[in-house]
């Protein structure tokens, strides 16, 4: 039996001490917002913050996440949807199939924190997670407009329409 403090509430949680931590936060504490993508620590789909931190829940065992430590997952982001990250997300449509935005978004609200305004090299940096559906130009706008940047207040998405005679 160990210990574990999610957004706030502190679970008792029964699992082997090598368990990566995303199967403890989905099997044991439900929170299934976290996803598994490679399960080696290269896509980004498992990111959770550890006091704050962004972390890959995937190649992080059970053991090594202490009682004191705060693990925040996207369902802890916010209550409601109002992070400025959500709030953008939704008004940029950022998700395609939506799989890897969990991720994502912690990602982005872990580099916020330590950048306010960051630029489109502190964003390649630190946003190293993988999307098969290549929504890396509405993740970049979406962090920007979170960011308070006026300059990209909004995505142009041109729709291409196919005529089928
Ligand atoms: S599932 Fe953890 S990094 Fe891919
Ligand atoms: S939105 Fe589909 S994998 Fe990123």
């Amino acid at each position: 039996m160990a210990k574990i403090n999610v957004n706030g509430r502190v679970h008792d949680v029964s699992a082997e001490p090598d368990t990566p931590l995303l199967w403890v936060l989905r099997e044991q504490v439900g929170l299934t917002g976290t996803k598994y993508g490679c399960g080696v620590a290269q896509c980004g789909a498992c990111t959770v913050h550890i006091d704050g931190a962004p972390v890959r829940s995937c190649a992080l065992p059970l053991a090594a996440v202490q009682p004191s430590q705060k693990i925040t997952t996207i369902e802890g982001l916010s209550h409601d949807g109002s992070h400025p990250l959500q709030k953008a997300w939704v008004q940029l449509d950022v998700p395609q199939c939506g799989y890897c935005q969990s991720g994502m978004i912690m990602a982005a609200a872990a580099l916020l924190k330590d950048k306010p305004r960051p630029t489109d090299a502190d964003i390649d940096a630190s946003i190293t997670n993988i999307c098969r559906c290549g929504t890396f130009n509405r993740v970049r706008a979406a962090i920007k407009q979170a960011a308070g940047d006026t300059r990209v207040a909004s995505l142009d998405i041109v729709h291409v329409h196919r005529s089928t005679t």
